[in-house]
């Protein structure tokens, strides 16, 4: 096995090929002067017969999926054996059905590119599961909630684990069971890409530190809504983790004059408060692949 990084994802891809103890490629990455993206793999000849894991956080969306395009291009035509496609963060999973007609199911559209394009996908907390129904080669996901809930375990008074939404609960579930306390969930209604509501609910966490649970925070509204109704409860620190800190403009300030203690994120999305590595959640899921 070889690994090859993605822009985003040198670090992550490092990391990833020293625990599995294989060569990392050399990558140049450029734009051409009008914008459009030009890659190249500098480590010619030794790609030939291997199975290649290309390493891509989707940070920048549409980029990144001309990025692995190009990527798998030079893979095939250097003779690789098979491709593993890891999108450590999967842009588009949240457009995953038709939420108004006239819309498209992004998600399916890129699912059966990447089925053209390599051997198999993994992905870490994709944002429903039932994506996979939409790609015709095997698709793997994980979770890199333990991670995040070990990473915080320690630093928790009293602790109770909060999702923000019914759509998390299965989260805040995994983190409980590391941290080995209660959880609970928040029902949120969505207006608009930028608005949100919460119904307002009563929670056992006066004096108590919660860890709030989230596969994404985007702008932060969903999260800054819920550590306001956990302050008026009375809850004591609140700390924020989520798998893909996307972090849009101002949403990491609005966590925290909100009243959280600490934002914390993973590396499947590079960001300031990527604190956790998926390093070893990649590395297991690879063995589910039979690596
Ligand atoms: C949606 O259901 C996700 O789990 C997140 O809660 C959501 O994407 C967060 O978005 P925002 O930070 O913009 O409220």
């Amino acid at each position: 096995m070889i690994v090859v990084p993605g822009v985003n994802s040198q670090e992550l891809a490092y990391r990833v090929s020293k625990l599995a103890n294989c060569k990392l490629l050399r990558t140049e990455f450029k734009r051409f002067p009008d914008g459009e993206l030009y890659i190249r793999v500098l480590d010619n000849g030794a790609i030939e017969n291997e199975d290649v894991v290309f390493i891509q956080s989707q940070r920048d969306q549409n980029d990144a999926v001309v990025e692995s395009m190009l990527m798998s291009d030079i893979l095939r035509d250097e003779g690789a054996r098979s491709i593993t496609f890891v999108a450590s963060y999967m842009a588009y999973t949240r457009q995953d059905k038709k939420f108004n007609p006239g819309e498209p199911i992004s998600i399916r559209v890129l699912a059966k590119i990447y089925s053209q394009l390599f051997d198999r996908v993994i992905t870490i907390n994709p944002h429903e599961t039932h994506i996979k129904s939409f790609f015709e080669v095997p698709f793997i996901c994980g979770s890199a909630v333990k991670e995040l809930a070990r990473h915080v375990k320690d630093r928790l008074k009293k602790p109770v684990v909060l999702s923000p939404d019914t759509g998390a609960v299965k989260l805040a579930k995994e983190a409980a069971e590391v941290i080995g306390c209660e959880y609970d969930y928040l029902e949120k209604t969505r207006i608009s890409p930028t608005e949100i509501k919460i119904a307002p609910k009563n929670l056992d966490v006066k004096d108590r530190d919660v860890l709030i649970v989230d596969d994404i925070i985007s702008t932060g509204e969903t999260v800054a809504t819920a550590i306001k109704m956990l302050k008026e409860q009375g809850a004591n620190n609140i700390l924020v983790a989520c798998v893909h800190p996307v972090l849009i403009g101002d949403a990491l300030n609005k966590l925290y004059t909100s009243g959280a203690s600490e934002v914390i994120g993973t590396d499947t999305f590079p960001s300031p408060v990527s604190k956790v590595s998926v390093d070893r959640v990649i590395i297991e899921l690879l063995k589910d692949a039979g690596f």
